[in-house]
Formats: C-alpha cells, sequence, structure tokens
C-alpha cells in the first residue's frame, strides 16, 4: 500500500498519539515477519485511533468484520471495559492462528470472541446492539456489510469502514478493477445515506466513521 502522507509526517503523528501496547508491538512485529500481506493489520497510529473511538463512544460491545492477526481486535479489547466484548470475524484459519496465541498472552484476550466463516453469514446469525462496528474485510461486500451494521448498530454507535480511499484509486473514472468499484459505491450509499451522518478520514488508506443522525444528540 503506499502512503497517502509523507513518512516523516506519518511517523511524527504516531511519536504525538498514544503509543501501542506491548503485546500489540509483539503481534505487530510477528505479523510481519511470518504473514505474507502484514500490511493488512491497521498498524499503530490506525490502532490509537481505532482505541479512541471506542472510548469516546463507551463501547462495550464492539464487532470488528476482518480479524487476520488480531491486531485490531486487540487494540479494541484493550480501549474497552474489563466487561466489554470483541465478536471477530475471520475466514482465513492460519493468521487466525496467531491471532488465537497472541489473545492466549493476556487477560486482556478474553474479551474478545472469534467467529471463523463468512462475515456476512455471521452478521446474520448475531444480534444488536453494537457500539462500534470496524469493517476491514473483503472489499466486494462493504455495502452489504455497511447495510447489516446498520442493523446491528446501537443508536448512540459508530461504524468505521477501513481502506476507502484505497490507494487513491477511488479517483479513478472509470474504476480499474472490481474492488474499487464496490469502494465507491460504499463512498456514494454513505454519503447518500438520510439516516446518517459521515466523515472520510484520511487516516492511513482512509477511514470512513459513521454514525446514526440523532444518534445521541
Ligand atoms: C485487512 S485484513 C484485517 C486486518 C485486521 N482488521 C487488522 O487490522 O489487524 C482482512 C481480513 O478479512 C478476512 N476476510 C476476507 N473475506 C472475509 C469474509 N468473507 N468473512 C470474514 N473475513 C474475511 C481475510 O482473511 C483477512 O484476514
Amino acid at each position: 500500500m503506499k502512503s497517502l502522507v509523507s513518512a516523516d509526517i506519518e511517523a511524527y503523528a504516531q511519536a504525538h498519539s498514544m503509543p501501542e501496547s506491548d503485546l500489540c508491538r509483539a503481534l505487530r512485529e510477528e505479523t510481519q515477519r511470518r504473514m505474507e500481506s502484514p500490511q493488512m493489520i491497521v498498524g499503530s497510529l490506525e490502532g490509537a485511533f481505532l482505541k479512541m473511538m471506542a472510548q469516546l463512544v463507551g463501547a462495550k460491545r464492539v464487532l470488528e468484520i476482518g480479524m487476520f492477526t488480531g491486531y485490531s481486535a486487540l487494540c479494541f479489547a484493550e480501549a474497552l471495559p474489563a466487561d466489554g466484548t470483541v465478536v471477530t470475524c475471520e475466514v482465513d484459519e492460519e493468521p487466525a492462528a496467531l491471532a488465537r496465541q497472541y489473545f492466549a498472552r493476556s487477560p486482556i484476550g478474553k474479551k474478545i470472541e472469534v467467529r471463523m466463516g463468512p462475515a456476512l453469514d455471521t452478521m446474520r446469525q448475531l444480534a444488536g446492539p453494537f457500539d462500534l462496528i470496524f469493517i476491514d474485510a473483503d472489499k466486494i461486500n462493504y455495502v452489504n456489510y455497511y447495510r447489516r451494521a446498520l442493523d446491528l448498530l446501537s443508536p448512540t454507535g459508530v461504524i468505521l469502514i477501513d481502506n476507502v480511499l484505497w490507494d487513491g484509486d477511488v479517483l479513478k473514472q472509470p474504476p480499474p478493477d472490481e474492488k474499487t468499484a464496490a469502494i465507491q459505491e460504499l463512498n456514494r450509499a454513505v454519503a447518500a445515506d438520510p439516516r446518517v451522518s459521515a466523515v472520510l478520514v484520511t487516516i492511513r488508506d482512509g477511514v470512513l466513521v459513521v454514525r446514526l443522525k440523532g444518534g445521541g444528540g
């Protein structure tokens, strides 16, 4: 993934944001050593942003679509109160095995419930409300995840959707491939949805922050 901000600015922002925990750092480094696509994890700056969002909405129940090796799930778990839970969805056993090893290393990991299988199926089985829903899995289904997330969201909750700038490819018309087209469709659908307010934050690869209108003022 090419960086949308310069490396200097990224490092400065990171140095002036809350640091990642030792466990998150170890998991990030092992992911970088062992996984084929380690750039899929959100990293420490976006991880800090996710934690801050969870704390701001006072989240107790978080739903994550796309766990990979568990970095962002661990960030959320660290931000939740002792009785908080993170339900996280994944299809691939290999990164999930590494995630489970790290979750087992800390009592915080007990807050995380891993649900294996296609996330849309899992979302259909789950009951809300969730205070925060983080969408970070197969882009083709982004609009479907968004629609179901709205059903599962608490009235004062927030939906965070990752990679909505897609390396800047969202600017291209016509879209170069179906993933880009799916992300463009999601961005249009959210912007035109009268039920929600949204802001597209230019952190890392773009995070769309969505809340229900009238949710808590
Ligand atoms: C970008 S990675 C998630 C990274 C993670 N949120 C983090 O920052 O640490 C996306 C993950 O979604 C998983 N995935 C892809 N399609 C899926 C599906 N239909 N249901 C659940 N997970 C899926 C992939 O296997 C991959 O591990």
